[in-house]
């Protein structure tokens, strides 16, 4: 198993958020993460990160428990977090984003993903390597910055709504990108996702938080047939 969640509880401050969250996910499967505004989303993922510690429960990665991990040392085994809003330099050009985060990123003699790899992925970034990264479309930031979370060697990818705020037909993009890179590198990804019906068209399976607690997980298949749409 790529990434078990067993039973985590997490929350800020006194205030308990997460309650005993477990999930499973294998490499190259895209899991989608729903639920309404405060359902512990982010927390979810933030948690798997370690920017919040959890405060019971375990969290391990290929295996091998992730708790007493500092981020740092998670993203040296694969886990990488595209946060809600755009995580890029907005100063800095895109290829100096791209060179940047290539310089910490690709350290091991192979690389899933190099500069190049990620400029074919989005041949516009190519198009754009000069340009200031503030100054690039919506859509074209969030490649960026997916391809910033891929750059190296990812193993767990933690999206956070990276389509916020696009047009339809990049939304669709987008996700599909997200599906082909998992499917095709054997990476995992957990997707939170607004957009239910795209969320649905990408991912392996879904899980749907309310109030901390996990309320539906199921194919995208079992989630036509049943009380789903409820939770939204
Ligand atoms: N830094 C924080 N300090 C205190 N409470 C927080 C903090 N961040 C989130 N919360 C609270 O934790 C709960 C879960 O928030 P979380 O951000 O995980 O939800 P979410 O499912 O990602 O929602 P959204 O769809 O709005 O992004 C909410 O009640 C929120 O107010
Ligand atoms: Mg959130």
């Amino acid at each position: 198993m790529l990434l078990s969640l067993q039973n985590i509880e997490a929350g800020y401050g006194k205030k308990k958020i997460l309650n005993s969250i477990s999930m499973d996910i294998e490499a190259g499967q895209v899991v989608a993460l729903l639920g309404h505004n405060g359902a512990g989303k982010s927390t979810t993922l933030k948690s798997i990160m370690g920017d919040l510690k959890t405060t019971a429960g375990s969290i391990s990665l290929n295996g091998k428990p992730m708790d007493r991990l500092s981020t740092t040392q998670r993203v040296k085994q694969g886990v990488r977090m595209l946060p809600e809003g755009r995580g890029v330099f907005a100063d800095l050009s895109v290829g100096e984003n791209i060179d940047v985060v290539a310089a910490a990123n690709c350290t091991h003699a192979t690389s899933l993903f190099t500069r190049d790899d990620v400029l074919s992925i989005f041949p516009v970034l190519a198009e754009r390597l000069e340009s200031r990264s503030g100054d690039l479309s919506g859509g074209q930031q969030q490649m960026l910055a997916f391809s910033l979370a891929i750059l190296g060697n990812p193993a767990l990818l933690l999206l956070d709504e990276p389509s916020v705020g696009l047009a339809p037909n990049l939304v669709e993009r987008l996700l599909q990108q997200v599906r082909t890179v998992c499917k095709e590198k054997q990476v995992g990804a957990i997707l939170v996702e607004q957009n239910v019906g795209a969320a649905l068209e990408v991912s392996d399976y879904i899980v749907v938080l309310n109030a901390g607690e996990i309320v539906f997980r199921g194919t995208p298949e079992d989630a036509r047939g049943t009380d789903f749409w409820e939770y939204f």
